[in-house]
């Protein structure tokens, strides 16, 4: 078969090519990257919400309890929310003359919650609970970090399933200890699954 290129052009076309693999090859390293950075779990990005509120004057300065406005944490799956009420509750007296305060008003006269927005939101297909966690000696700021400093109300971890799987896999190494179950030591001799909280039923329905 006669050359249909001169050897030239042949290498010129052997490098374009070499050198259009590698690029690609750096574009997908970046895409798998940039999915697994903080920034794409919206780690450390604040959500609009109806009234300016921090956690730093609150929870920080004013040293109020978290219980105080996430009632449920202990003992139910979700935190809680502050209502109209719990709010006013104090600011009827201070700082109450601020337009900032007409959601509070109006959540009170609809007798309707307060449209918070959520920085946290799992997925629809995962079960999470509070109360679980809070009673195991899991702290608030392990998942949720420094909340009493912040100004305005940030996501400190990225809550992936890895992430959560990371502590479910060896819950003493975050400094957590679990009662010792009464069936682990037979588990381990039959070799079946020692540690439910590493099956996919657990967190998923
Ligand atoms: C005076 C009431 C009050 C206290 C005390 C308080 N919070 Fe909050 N918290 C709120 C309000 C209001 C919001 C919603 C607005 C926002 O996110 O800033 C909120 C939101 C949150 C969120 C984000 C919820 C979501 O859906 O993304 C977390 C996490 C949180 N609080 C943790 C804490 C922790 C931890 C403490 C104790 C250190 C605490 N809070 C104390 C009122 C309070
Ligand atoms: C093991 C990790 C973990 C711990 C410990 C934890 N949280 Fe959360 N928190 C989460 C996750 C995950 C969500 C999102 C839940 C969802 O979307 O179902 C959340 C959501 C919240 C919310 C939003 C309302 C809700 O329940 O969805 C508040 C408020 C909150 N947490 C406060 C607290 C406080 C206060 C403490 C400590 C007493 C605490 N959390 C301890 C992981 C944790
Ligand atoms: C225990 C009493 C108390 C409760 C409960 C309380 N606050 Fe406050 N709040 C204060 C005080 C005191 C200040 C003034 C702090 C200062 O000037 O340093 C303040 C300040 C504020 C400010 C103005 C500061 C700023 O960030 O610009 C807003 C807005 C506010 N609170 C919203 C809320 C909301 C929303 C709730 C309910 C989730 C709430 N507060 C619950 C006592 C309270
Ligand atoms: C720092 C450690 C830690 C992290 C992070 C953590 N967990 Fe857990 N989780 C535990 C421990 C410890 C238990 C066991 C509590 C017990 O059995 O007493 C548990 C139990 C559970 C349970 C069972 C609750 C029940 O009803 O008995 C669910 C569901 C769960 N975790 C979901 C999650 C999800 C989803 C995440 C991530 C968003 C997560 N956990 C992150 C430590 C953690
Ligand atoms: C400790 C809790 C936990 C356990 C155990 C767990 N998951 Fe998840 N899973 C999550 C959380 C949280 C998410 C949502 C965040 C994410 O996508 O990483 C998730 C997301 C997923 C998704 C959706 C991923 C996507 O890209 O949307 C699939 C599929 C999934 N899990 C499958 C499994 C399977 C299969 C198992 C068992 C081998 C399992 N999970 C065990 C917490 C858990």
């Amino acid at each position: 078969m006669p050359q249909l290129f001169s050897p030239r052009a042949d290498r010129r076309l052997r490098l374009a090519m070499g050198l259009g693999a590698a690029a690609l090859v750096v574009l997908a390293l970046a895409a798998w990257a940039l999915a697994r950075s903080d920034r794409a779990w919206g780690v450390g990005v604040a959500a609009p919400q109806p009234i300016p509120f921090s956690h730093a004057i609150h929870a920080g300065s004013l040293g109020l309890d978290c219980r105080y406005c996430h009632a449920t944490v202990e003992r139910a799956a979700s935190a809680g929310m502050p209502t109209a009420e719990t709010c006013l509750g104090c600011h009827r007296q201070v700082w109450s003359v601020s337009a900032q305060f007409a959601p509070l008003e109006s959540a009170l006269a609809l007798g309707s919650a307060v449209p918070w927005s959520s920085v946290h939101r799992l997925p629809e297909h995962v079960r999470f609970h509070h109360g679980a966690h809070v009673a195991a000696g899991v702290q608030c700021s392990t998942c949720h970090g420094p909340v009493e400093a912040m100004p305005r109300t940030v996501k400190a971890e990225t809550l992936s399933m890895g992430w959560c799987l990371d502590c479910h896999r060896a819950p003493e190494a975050a400094g957590i200890a679990l009662p010792a179950s009464p069936t682990a030591a037979r588990h381990e001799h039959y070799g079946v699954e020692v540690s439910p909280l590493t099956r996919c039923s657990t967190c998923h329905r």
